[in-house]
C-alpha cells in the first residue's frame, strides 16, 4: 500500500466521529481504499476541551496551517468561513486534496475554490456539505448529468426540521427543542445559522449551482427561516390537517428569454398525507425532478455526527481510490491473449 497522509481539521461532532472511524477501521478503510490512510493529526482551537470521543493527545494541534501542510488530504470540518477558507485554499494550492462538510464555505467560496482545485489537478470533495449522510452532492454532479433537472427541493436543514417536528409532535417549545437539537450535535456552532435559513440556503446554491449547472450566488437565494413559526402558526396548520416545514426550493424556470434559476428557502404548510409531511426529527428528504428520469427522492439522515462522519469517509475513500490508480506499489495483471474459457475459469483466472 502507499500510505496517505490525513490532516483532520476539526474535533466536534462530526469531526470527533471521523477521527474515531478512522482509528477504529483504519486497516478496513485502507483495504477497500487500496491505500494506506495514516490520521498524522487533528487541528482543534482548545486542547484541553471535553470530546465526545477520547482521542489520543499526541494527535491533536493547535497549528492548523502546519498540520494541514504536512497532509495529502485535508478534511475540514471547522465550520465557518475562516479560517477554514485560507486552510482549504493552502491545502489546494499546495497540492493535497481536501474533503469538506462546510456548506457555508462552499456556497460562498465555490468557485474560488473548485478554481483553485482544478489549476493543480487536485480534488475538493464535499458530499456531507448537503444532507449529511444522504447521497445528493455526486447523483446530480454524475448520475444525473446526461438529464435536464427542472427541479429540486425538500428539507435540508435537520435542525429546523427536529425543532419544527417536536412542536408539532410533543408541543415543545422553539427554545427548549433547539437546545436538544444542539445537545444532539445537528446545530450550527451558531443556530442562528439554522433558525433562520442560513444554512438551508446554503445548500439551496449548492444544490441549485449542481443541477443546473451554473453559480447561484448564495445572496441570490431567497430566505427566510423558523423565527416566527409561534405554537399559534403550529396549532393552526394541525387544525387544517396541515404540517410546517423549512423547505429548500430550487427550479429552472423557462420563458421566452431563455431558462432562469429559482431558489429559495422558507416556511411551507404541508399536507399531512404528502411524505414530507412523515420526515421527523432530523431527516432530511430531497426530491429531485428530470426531464427524463422523472422524480427521485433521496431520504435519510441530515445531520449528527456519525451520520456526516459516513459521508466524509466516503469522499476520503473515493480520493484514495484514484491517488492509488497508477500510482505506485499497485500490480497490474496482464490478459493477453487467453484462450477462451469455461464462466468458472473466467472468473477465477488472474
Ligand atoms: P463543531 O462546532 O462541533 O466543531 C468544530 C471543530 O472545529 C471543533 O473541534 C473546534 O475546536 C474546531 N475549530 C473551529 N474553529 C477553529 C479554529 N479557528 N481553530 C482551530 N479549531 C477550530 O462543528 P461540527 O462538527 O458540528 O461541524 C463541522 C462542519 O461540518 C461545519 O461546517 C458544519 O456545517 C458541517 N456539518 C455538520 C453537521 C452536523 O450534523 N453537525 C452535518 C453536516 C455538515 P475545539 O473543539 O477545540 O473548539
Ligand atoms: N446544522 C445542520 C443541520 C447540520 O441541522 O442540517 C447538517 O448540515
Amino acid at each position: 500500500y502507499r500510505s496517505l497522509k490525513v490532516a483532520l481539521l476539526g474535533a466536534g461532532s462530526v469531526g470527533s466521529q471521523v477521527a474515531r472511524l478512522l482509528l477504529e477501521h483504519g486497516d478496513e478503510l485502507a483495504a477497500r481504499a487500496g491505500a494506506g490512510i495514516e490520521l498524522v493529526g487533528i487541528g482543534v482551537r482548545d486542547l484541553d476541551a471535553p470530546r465526545d470521543v477520547p482521542l489520543p493527545r499526541e494527535l491533536l494541534t493547535t497549528d492548523l496551517a502546519r498540520l494541514a501542510a504536512s497532509a495529502d488530504v485535508v478534511v475540514e470540518l471547522l465550520g465557518g468561513i475562516e479560517p477554514a477558507r485560507t486552510l482549504v485554499l493552502d491545502a489546494l494550492n499546495a497540492g493535497a486534496d481536501v474533503v469538506t462538510a462546510n456548506k457555508a464555505l462552499v456556497a460562498a467560496h465555490g468557485p474560488e475554490l473548485f478554481d483553485a482545485a482544478e489549476r493543480v489537478g487536485g480534488q475538493l470533495a464535499f458530499e456531507a456539505a448537503v444532507g449529511g449522510a444522504i447521497p445528493i452532492i455526486r447523483p446530480l454532479e454524475a448520475s444525473l448529468a446526461g438529464d435536464r433537472i427542472t427541479r429540486v427541493m425538500g428539507i435540508v436543514n435537520g435542525t429546523t426540521n427536529y425543532i419544527l417536528d417536536l412542536m408539532h409532535r410533543e408541543g415543545a417549545t422553539m427554545e427548549s427543542a433547539l437546545a436538544e437539537a444542539t445537545r444532539l450535535g445537528y446545530a450550527e456552532a451558531d443556530p442562528t445559522a439554522d433558525v433562520e435559513g442560513f444554512d438551508a440556503a446554503s445548500k439551496a446554491t449548492i444544490l441549485a449551482s449542481l443541477a443546473f449547472h451554473t453559480v447561484v450566488p448564495v445572496d441570490q437565494v431567497h430566505r427566510e427561516g423558523i423565527t416566527g413559526i409561534t405554537d399559534a402558526v403550529v396549532q393552526q396548520a394541525e387544525r387544517d390537517g396541515r404540517v410546517v416545514k423549512l423547505l429548500a426550493i430550487c427550479e429552472r424556470i423557462s420563458g421566452p428569454d431563455g431558462d432562469r434559476v429559482s431558489a429559495r428557502v422558507h416556511p411551507a404548510l404541508i399536507p399531512g398525507d404528502h411524505p414530507l409531511a412523515a420526515v421527523h426529527e432530523a431527516k432530511n428528504a430531497i426530491f429531485v425532478t428530470a426531464e427524463a428520469a422523472g422524480d427521485l427522492m433521496f431520504y435519510g439522515a441530515g445531520a449528527g455526527g456519525p451520520e456526516t462522519a459516513s459521508a466524509v469517509l466516503g469522499d476520503l475513500i473515493s480520493i484514495a481510490r484514484r491517488h492509488v490508480i497508477g500510482g505506485p506499489g499497485v500490480a497490474v495483471s496482464s490478459h493477453a491473449n487467453l484462450p477462451i474459457a469455461s464462466f468458472d475459469e473466467v472468473l477465477t483466472r488472474y
